[in-house]
């Protein structure tokens, strides 16, 4: 009998899961949008097209009689203002973590201070958190950004995350702020379901035979859990879909993993999963 370990973390967080079922909970309604595609996966997104839910990217392209479900990465205040102006019906599903990060750089930045944000500068998320800063915001991402970070010495600077950057860079950015001296307050806003996925990927690719990684080709996410697996596991295969697996690429070995990225809905890890059981 071979072994078949699925990882937990597999797929979806618990804020892209609860974003993903809100929009599902909506199905069905009258004008029902999501602010920007719900996750980075097409399949998804079509789906939810079918059954009516589409995607819009500014408050101008609905009318009042609208749902508006906001996603996991949040939004900024400002979007949140032309919504409630075209008086729509906001359902918002922002991660509660995120939403954590909009209230802390909406208090600090009220109280004078400076904002630095680590994270991408064009990720929605990041867009979103910068949104609700009432005073100078920077966002960095790279040691010569942060070297080259000047700032107010007269006032306090406070340092949020990103919720997906990589600890290990936060950490190395934060120092080279602190050299410069001032009075900074560091609040680490990573979130622990990326960095969960990934030590989980790693301990499971070292003790099987083969390891399958199941996400979309562009998901950065995903490309990293299989660069993971791959050091530890030879035999690694990234598949988008289940019509990427092949069959005997696990005929003959005693034990398989598997895991996924961010965006990969949990069906196609069952389909997967029962497809590894079938062929053996
Ligand atoms: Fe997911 Fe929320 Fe963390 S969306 S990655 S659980 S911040």
């Amino acid at each position: 009998m071979k072994e078949v370990i699925v990882a937990k973390s597999a797929g979806f967080c618990f804020g892209v899961q609860r974003a993903v079922d809100t929009v599902y909970n909506q199905c069905g309604g009258k004008n029902v949008f999501t602010y920007g595609p719900i996750i980075h996966n097409e399949e998804v997104v079509k789906d939810l097209e079918n059954k009516g839910v589409h995607v819009i990217n500014s408050a101008d392209e609905i009318n009042d009689d609208s749902t508006v479900i906001i996603r996991s990465h949040g939004v900024s205040k400002d979007v949140y203002d032309s919504l409630h102006e075209k008086n729509v019906n906001i359902v918002d599903a922002t991660c509660p973590f995120v939403l954590k990060i909009h209230k802390i750089v909406k208090e600090e930045s009220a109280n004078g201070s400076q904002i630095v944000i680590i994270g991408n500068e064009n990720h929605p998320e990041v867009e979103g958190i910068m949104g609700w800063s009432l005073s100078d915001t920077y966002v960095i991402d790279t040691s010569e950004k942060a070297q080259n970070l000047v700032l107010d010495s007269q006032r306090r600077v406070c340092i949020v995350s990103q919720t997906t950057f990589n600890y290990n860079k936060f950490q190395l950015l934060v120092e080279i702020i602190s050299k410069k001296g001032y009075d900074i307050l560091v609040l680490n806003t990573i979130c622990n379901a990326t960095q969960e996925r990934q030590v989980e990927a790693r301990q499971i690719a070292s003790q099987v035979d083969v390891m399958i990684v199941i996400g979309g080709r562009n998901s950065s996410n995903t490309q990293k859990l299989y660069e993971i697996c791959r050091r530890e596991c030879k035999h690694t295969y990234y598949i988008q879909t289940l019509e990427d697996f092949k069959p005997e690429i696990t005929g003959t070995v005693r034990s398989v993993g598997i895991t996924a990225g961010a965006s990969t809905p949990n069906q196609i890890i069952e389909e997967v999963h029962t497809n590894v059981r079938i062929k053996f």
